[in-house]
């Protein structure tokens, strides 16, 4: 009798969950809520005819669904027209405006992203030659990752769609997949086309522990997608991820990066180069871009052109002591004054610029490549 009644259960539950998850793959999640709670309450009655030992696991589905359904129902999900607004937004119309010229350093990394790029879109190239559909720029903050995929997107006559992963984590439950979903396509049929997933790492997090699930399935479609594109020498799209929590990625999707390139700390030329880059059309007097290259060991790019820009703004503040008082009139007249830069200048930037990277995590990055066999 009870062994009737638990498969009737099962049978009904099975039901539920299969409309539940099918409207919620097609964005209703008001009617899922309702199939996911129904299956919540499915659970209960089986955990009260099921011995000990699966009751409490029964119950726990139970609590489960229940919220998974009450969270459906208290997000109204994007319509199908604010979705695709949100994607036409991705696409960056006017192509991010930095030069291979003004990132300074990093000339194999640079090298290494510009050939691994045009790879995938020359028609003619022989069988064994491979092309990376999906590279990953992973390192430290402020090395410059952000530039460098915007320098690579420059270089190419493609559609630039630039992915942020807060769009993509919709918050609402379950629309995180469809947006990715409707990303690619659109990327498909603008291609040739370039994505850009800046912090990637956070698409594998979930601040919410009910948004497990949510999290699960954003990185199940990711993969799928990825493995869509990557497969097809005939689909000119390319994917490009920066991180600085490369540990965060799971394996499966690290997996699908063919390339994995690491943008280090600067190391002293490197650091001579971003000076310059940094100061270009500043004088300096009784202070070298060798000195300073050497006193900025540890800086990241980031921290170098903070300290740049302090320096300036202490130059500024100097010979400029009444700027803050002038009133809307007089702006426009201003002439400002200048001198070249000096040590007292750098001497106070480095006071409050700091190196913002702790050396420790640095051997993070490395075990971590070795361990990817990098
Ligand atoms: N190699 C570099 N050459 C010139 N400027 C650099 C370089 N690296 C970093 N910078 C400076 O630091 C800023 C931040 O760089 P970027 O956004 O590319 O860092 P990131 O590696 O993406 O950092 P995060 O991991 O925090 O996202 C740049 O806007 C630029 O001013
Ligand atoms: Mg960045």
């Amino acid at each position: 009798m009870g062994e009737i009644r638990e498969s009737v259960l099962k049978q009904q539950l099975q039901k539920e969950m299969d409309e539940a998850k099918k409207l919620e793959s097609r964005g209703k999640g008001k009617q899922a809520a309702v199939h996911y709670q129904n299956a919540a309450n499915i659970y209960r009655r089986l955990a009260y005819i099921a011995p000990r030992d699966y009751a409490e696991t029964f119950f726990s589905s139970a609590s489960q669904y229940e919220n998974l359904g009450n969270t459906l129902k208290t997000t109204t999900p994007y319509t199908r027209a604010e979705s695709t607004e949100m994607i036409e937004t991705m696409i960056i119309s006017e192509r991010p405006k930095i030069k291979w010229e003004e990132i300074g350093g990093l000339e194999e990394v640079k090298s290494t992203i510009k050939e691994a790029i045009v790879l995938p879109f020359i028609n003619n190239k022989p069988d064994f030659v491979e092309a990376p559909k999906a590279i990953l720029l992973y390192g430290p903050p402020g090395t410059g990752k952000t530039l460098l995929a915007k320098a690579a997107t420059n270089t190419l006559e493609a559609t630039f769609f630039e992915a942020r992963t807060s769009t993509l984590l919709s918050k609402y439950f379950g629309e995180s997949s469809k947006i990715i979903s409707m990303l690619f396509s659109k990327a498909k049929e603008k291609q040739p086309s370039v994505i850009f997933m800046d912090e990637f790492d956070s698409i594998m997090v979930s601040r919410d522990r009910d948004l497990n699930e949510s999290t699960r399935r954003v990185v199940g479609q990711l993969l799928q997608e990825i493995e869509g594109f990557a497969s097809k020498v005939e689909d000119k799209i390319i994917l490009i991820a920066a991180t600085n929590k490369p540990w965060d990625l799971d394996d499966a999707m690290i997996s699908r990066f063919q390339r994995k390139i690491y943008v280090p700390l600067p190391d002293q030329e490197a650091r001579k180069a971003i000076i310059e880059i940094h100061i270009k059309g500043v004088t300096l007097e009784g202070i070298t871009i060798n000195s300073l290259s050497e006193r900025t060991e540890g800086f990241s790019g980031r921290d170098i052109a903070n300290l740049c820009r302090e320096a300036v703004m202490t130059m500024i503040r100097e010979k400029n002591p009444k700027l803050e008082e002038l009133t809307s009139g007089q702006i426009e007249k201003y002439t400002m004054s200048y001198r070249p830069l000096k040590e007292k200048d750098f001497k106070k930037a480095f006071e409050k610029i700091r190196p913002s990277v702790e050396p420790d995590s640095i051997k993070k990055y490395s075990e971590w490549g070795k361990q990817m066999g990098m």
